[in-house]
């Protein structure tokens, strides 16, 4: 992982390459349409209020639960013993990056939706609840984070998700089985180059032209920035875009030259 300074500068260089976010000097018009339609829609829904209501909760609730460690991605250390308000705090996706996905899954009008890394739901949440999302299943090592996350989605009425519980390296086959060719595959644990290139690579055998990966925390450590390097080079890669927190994929095949874009978000 990279220290605070090492990280706060390359958001720095990040900014001063990505395009402006208004779309200006765009080219391709699916990107274009992404940045107008999606990046920078505003508008507010009820629904949001509802997950950030589930977020307040999970903030004020000072219980201590039981989380076994997987992998890298974790900001406690080895610490086995966390209070679930320190979880919500330091695990779970910002609003502005919540709202994000919930509009990439809606405009897109995904129906099946992936997610590695469910910690209490707060991301899962985001992308299940447009009308057009039929089946999410998650996946998440630690039990009692499932469980409370479990909770927390069925008080937000969101019954289409299943949380899975174990280590991804069992699981994900196990979900790809149950729900093959998922539309929207939200990669968030593990953040270690080999495991997340295995991922990738699990959940591409069975993506269609239309799927959308997103890899959170693309420039988090020199592990992740060259996982994302060698997803970019993959020949089914299409397009990507850099939003720095977040690294979106595509497949399509319209797309007739490979092009990654960096975009201010
Ligand atoms: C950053 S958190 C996910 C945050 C969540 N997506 C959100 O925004 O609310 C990553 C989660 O992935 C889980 N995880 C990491 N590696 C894993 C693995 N190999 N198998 C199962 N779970 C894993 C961790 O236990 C942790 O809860």
């Amino acid at each position: 992982m990279y220290n605070p300074l090492e990280l706060s500068l390359k958001y720095v260089r990040y900014l001063l390459r990505a395009s402006n976010g208004r779309g200006h000097g765009i080219h391709s018009p699916f990107v274009f349409d992404f940045v107008t339609s999606v990046l920078n829609d505003r508008s507010w829904l009820h629904t949001f209020d509802r997950i950030e209501g589930y977020r307040k909760e999970l903030l004020a609730d000072r219980r201590v639960i039981r989380v076994e460690d997987f992998g890298a991605g974790s900001a406690f250390g080895d610490r086995t013993e966390k209070r679930i308000c320190d979880i919500a705090r330091r695990a779970a996706k910002s609003p502005k990056l919540g709202r994000l996905l919930y509009r990439i899954s809606s405009y897109y009008r995904c129906r099946k939706v992936l997610e590695l890394g469910t910690s209490l739901g707060i991301s899962t949440a985001y992308l299940a609840a447009p009308p057009s999302v039929e089946k999410v299943i998650t996946l998440e090592g630690a039990k009692a984070v499932a469980s409370r996350a479990r909770v927390g989605l069925a008080s937000l009425e969101l019954d289409k998700v299943r949380v899975l519980e174990g280590n991804f390296d069992d699981t994900l086959a196990i979900a790809l089985g149950q729900m093959p060719s998922p539309d929207l595959v939200f990669v968030d644990g593990n953040h270690r180059e080999e495991p997340t290139i295995r991922y990738f690579r699990q959940c591409l055998e069975t993506a269609g032209d239309d799927s959308i990966f997103i890899f959170d925390d693309i420039h988090w450590s020199r592990d992740m920035e060259s996982a994302w390097e060698q997803i970019k080079l993959h020949p089914e890669v299409r397009c990507t875009i850099d939003l720095f927190f977040v690294g979106i994929v595509l497949f399509r095949k319209s797309f007739l030259e490979k092009q990654h874009f960096v975009i201010r978000y």
